[in-house]
C-alpha cells in the first residue's frame, strides 16, 4: 500500500488515480469512502455537525482503510492532526504531496466542496500541518511545476513497484510450528491464511485500545466463515501478557 498525504490542492486524488493505473492496484480516497458511508459529502457534515465530528468520522474511516485495503490511499488533508492516524502511518510507505501555499490555492480558486477554504486561518493551518506531514513521510515530492505523471514517477521511484503479496515466515516448532504473515493489510485477509484443516468454530479477539482497527478488521475477515468472535479488549502492556 502507498499512502498520499498533504495540504488540499497538492493533488492528491489526481497523483493517486494515476498511480494506482500505472501499478494496476485500486484507488481509495477517505473522503470518498466517508461521503458513501454517510450519504452526504464532506460539506454537509461540517455544515450539519461542524468539523470535530467530521474528525472522529475522518479518524475511524482512515484506520479502517489504513488496517483493511491495499493499492493507493490518499488521505484527507487534516488526517494527521490525528495522533492515532500519525502512530498507524508509522507503518506504512507514506508520500507526502507538498504544494506551495500560493499555489495550492490557485489550484482551489472557485472550489465549494472544501469547507475550510472558507476560513481565514489557512496559512496558520498551512504552516502547523507541515510538520506534521514531514514527520509521518517516508519520501517528500514536490508537486509545484511537475505534471501528474512527474509525481507518479518520483513515487514509483521512491517505493518501487507494489509487492505482489505478504512475506510468509516458518516457525520451525515441529508440530507446533506455525507460519508468521507479514504484510500491509493481512489482518483484514485474515481467512485466506488459515491453514486448510483448521475448521474454526469459535473464534476469540484479544485486543487493546491502539490497535482496535485491526481487531475489527480480523472480525470483519472471519465474519467471512460466518463465524462472530468475541472480543476481549484489554489493557495495553506487559502485566496483562503475565498472569
Ligand atoms: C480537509 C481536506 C479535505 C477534506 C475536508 C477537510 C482539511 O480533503 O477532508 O474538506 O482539513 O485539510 P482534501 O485534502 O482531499 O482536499
Amino acid at each position: 500500500m502507498i499512502v498520499l498525504i498533504g495540504f488540499m490542492g497538492a493533488g492528491k486524488s489526481t497523483v493517486g488515480t494515476a498511480l494506482a493505473a500505472r501499478l494496476n492496484e485500486p484507488f481509495i480516497d477517505t473522503d470518498s469512502v466517508i461521503e458513501k458511508r454517510e450519504g452526504r459529502s464532506v460539506a454537509e457534515v461540517f455544515e450539519a455537525e461542524g468539523e470535530g465530528h467530521f474528525r472522529t468520522l475522518e479518524r475511524d474511516v482512515v484506520l479502517n482503510v489504513l488496517a483493511e485495503a491495499r493499492g493507493v490511499v490518499a488521505l484527507g488533508g487534516g488526517s494527521i492532526t490525528n495522533p492515532e492516524v500519525r502512530a498507524v502511518l508509522a507503518g506504512h510507505d507514506v508520500a507526502y504531496l507538498s504544494v506551495g501555499l500560493e499555489e495550492a490555492l490557485r489550484r482551489l480558486s472557485g472550489d465549494a466542496t472544501r469547507p475550510l477554504l472558507k476560513s481565514g486561518e489557512l496559512p496558520v493551518l498551512y504552516q502547523y500541518r507541515r510538520s506534521l506531514y514531514e514527520e509521518v513521510a517516508r519520501a517528500t515530492i514536490v508537486t509545484d511545476g511537475k505534471s501528474v505523471t512527474e509525481c507518479a514517477d518520483e513515487i514509483v521511484a521512491a517505493f518501487g513497484e507494489l509487492k505482489d503479496g505478504p512475506d510468509v515466515v516458518h516457525v520451525d516448532l515441529g508440530t507446533r510450528g506455525y507460519d508468521v504473515v507479514i504484510g500491509a493489510g493481512v489482518a483484514g485477509q485474515l481467512v485466506r491464511f488459515l491453514p486448510p484443516s483448521l475448521k474454526p468454530e469459535r473464534a476469540f479477539i484479544v485486543t487493546h485500545g491502539s490497535v482496535r482497527a485491526i481487531a475489527e478488521s480480523v472480525a470483519s475477515s472471519l465474519r467471512e466463515l460466518d463465524l462472530e468472535p468475541a472480543v476481549a479488549t484489554i489493557p495495553e502492556g506487559e502485566s496483562s501478557k503475565s498472569p
